[in-house]
């Protein structure tokens, strides 16, 4: 699909595998969480432009590259969002961080906000939204309507799970922002769960279910 990466390293899919198994401990689901985040937002960030500074080395000076404008900024869609965010902080310490709080009415699977807190100037900064599980993709809609309302016009959308449902219904509402995924999966099934899936991503990673 136009405007979808999928992330297909091997050490991505393994580690997927075994998220995705129904025995793996909540402790395994956390670490390999963190671990496949860093692979993924390594990918992510691929294509951020380089500029050069003058450096110098214990032999010589020399131009160097360096990252291009402003400092990222990662908005994590809470709470599985944060379960992406602690490694991809890992890789680029300096990014700014926003936070929206939606949650999923679990009859009417709409997302409802309950917090939002972004840096100022997200306006000139690549915005990377991070959520493990593009489910009905109401969540990523409503999350990217409202850092678009705050400016911001260069974002990235992330995660780790796509159903092909939340796929065409995110590209839809929000064509300019490209999507990254490990996997895009089967289909939604009737409670809006992602099949085949890992279940639900912010039990598996804090263990509430
Ligand atoms: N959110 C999850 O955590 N899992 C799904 O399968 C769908 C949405």
């Amino acid at each position: 699909m136009h405007g979808v990466t999928v992330i297909d390293h091997p050490l991505v899919q393994h580690k997927l595998t075994i998220m995705r198994k129904k025995d793996t401990s909540t402790a395994s689901f956390r670490r390999l969480l963190r671990e496949i985040s860093t692979l993924l937002c390594y990918e992510v960030t691929r294509e951020l432009e380089l500029t050069e500074e003058e450096i110098e080395t214990p032999l010589s000076k020399m131009n160097a590259p360096v990252l291009a404008g402003k400092k990222l900024v990662f908005a994590s869609i809470l709470r599985a969002g944060n379960g992406l965010l602690e490694g991809m902080l890992e890789l680029v310490p300096s990014a700014r961080v926003a936070h929206v709080g939606l949650y999923r009415d679990h009859d009417t699977l709409e997302a409802i906000e309950y917090y939002f807190k972004a840096p100022e100037d997200i306006s000139d900064r690549l915005v990377i939204v991070v959520d493990p599980m593009l489910a009905t993709a109401n969540s990523a809609i409503a999350a990217i309507q409202k850092l678009k309302e705050r400016g911001s016009h260069n974002l990235r959308f992330l995660c780790l799970l796509a159903a092909p449902e939340g796929l065409k219904a995110f590209r839809e509402a929000h064509p300019d922002v490209p999507v990254f995924t490990a996997a895009v999966d089967s289909h939604l099934n009737e409670l809006g769960y992602i099949v085949p899936g890992l279940g639900d991503a912010g039990d598996r990673m804090y263990g509430t279910k």
